[in-house]
């Protein structure tokens, strides 16, 4: 079953991954991954996940560490994950690295350590991106970052290009309450200079704004929509993350830090995501429409 958009039905590419390939590196898997991949339906694996990765500053707490070493173990499980990724083939991972609100809200001297451990991790793993066929890409307020990050995170998206495999998405400085804003008022901007609008009233041009018309223009309108979405450290909370796109994501959230997660827990979470049935608001496989019996007796009730 599909979601279906406002009045119209969308059709959305379904990616058979079929069995394994000659390709297939699930060999590479490490022993613990390869037991939870073993309980896995290869062919139902999600196209896209998505996450929030979270509890940085409790892992260094507990541990009487400064923030900034909880960063630094995030960026290390970060490689790890998409590693794990792209042995199984996941075709889209998305991660919610750095927040408007992040940007905004946080002391200077994170914000700036931040920007380093950025840095850093590109310079330090495009290699390994490269030999797992891993590509990067980003999303967010990207331009209002350094420059000289920008400058890194350019270098790290061309050195990765050519890459076929698992496309590494990193949402930095973003908010989705903008990015649909801004989208919506692109959309507007098409709409408006466009020939055949002129002369319309605004009724007559307020229909042409669609939900299709407006995904066009989000930062994410050449990728599908997250399946499942997995937050560390048991925050039951979207924290203004692509709320567009997740509108029937499945989502999954662990107690467990973002330090300490491997590609072993994003194996159990898809999982327990293979363990759901999407229903997209209509009914589940096992329930039946009412007969008109029935139906009859619903309405006279
Ligand atoms: C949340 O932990 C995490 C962040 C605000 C930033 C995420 C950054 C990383 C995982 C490391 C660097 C990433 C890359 C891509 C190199 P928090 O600080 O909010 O933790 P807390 O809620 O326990 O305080």
């Amino acid at each position: 079953m599909q979601p279906v958009r406002g009045c119209a039905t969308v059709e959305h590419e379904v990616v058979v991954l079929g069995s394994l390939p000659p390709s297939s590196r699930i060999h590479e898997l490490a022993p613990e991954e390869l037991e939870v991949y073993r309980q896995l339906e290869p062919e139902r694996l999600p196209q896209h996940v998505a996450i929030i990765m979270d509890g940085n500053g409790r892992w260094a707490g507990q541990r009487r560490l400064q923030r900034f070493f909880g960063h630094q173990q995030g960026a290390e499980s970060v490689q790890y994950v998409v590693e794990t990724a792209s042995r199984i083939n996941l075709p889209w991972l998305t991660l919610y690295a750095f927040s408007v609100e992040n940007n905004l809200r946080r002391p200077k001297t994170e914000v700036n350590f931040l920007m380093r451990l950025l840095k850093s991790y590109l310079v330090g793993n495009v290699r390994r991106m490269n030999d797992n066929n891993v590509r990067i890409a980003y999303i967010g307020r990207t331009g209002d970052l350094p420059s000289e990050v920008q400058d890194t995170m350019r270098w790290a998206v061309e050195q990765t290009a050519r890459n076929t495999g698992t496309t590494l998405t990193l949402a930095l400085n973003y908010g989705a309450r903008c990015e649909i804003v801004n989208a919506a008022q692109a959309a507007i901007r098409k709409i408006l200079a466009d020939p055949a609008s002129r002369n319309l009233h605004v009724e007559d041009l307020l229909p042409l704004l669609t939900e299709e018309s407006l995904s066009r223009e989000l930062y994410t309108a050449h990728m599908p929509d997250p399946d499942l979405v997995i937050r560390t450290s048991g925050e039951m909370r979207v924290s203004n993350f692509l709320l567009w796109q997740i509108a029937y994501s499945e989502i999954f959230v662990t107690e467990r830090f973002w330090p300490d997660f491997r590609g072993q827990h994003l194996l159990e979470a898809i999982a327990d995501y293979q363990r759901r049935e999407r229903r997209y608001g209509g009914l589940g496989d096992g329930e039946l429409a009412p007969s008109s019996v029935h139906d009859e007796a619903f309405v006279q009730s």
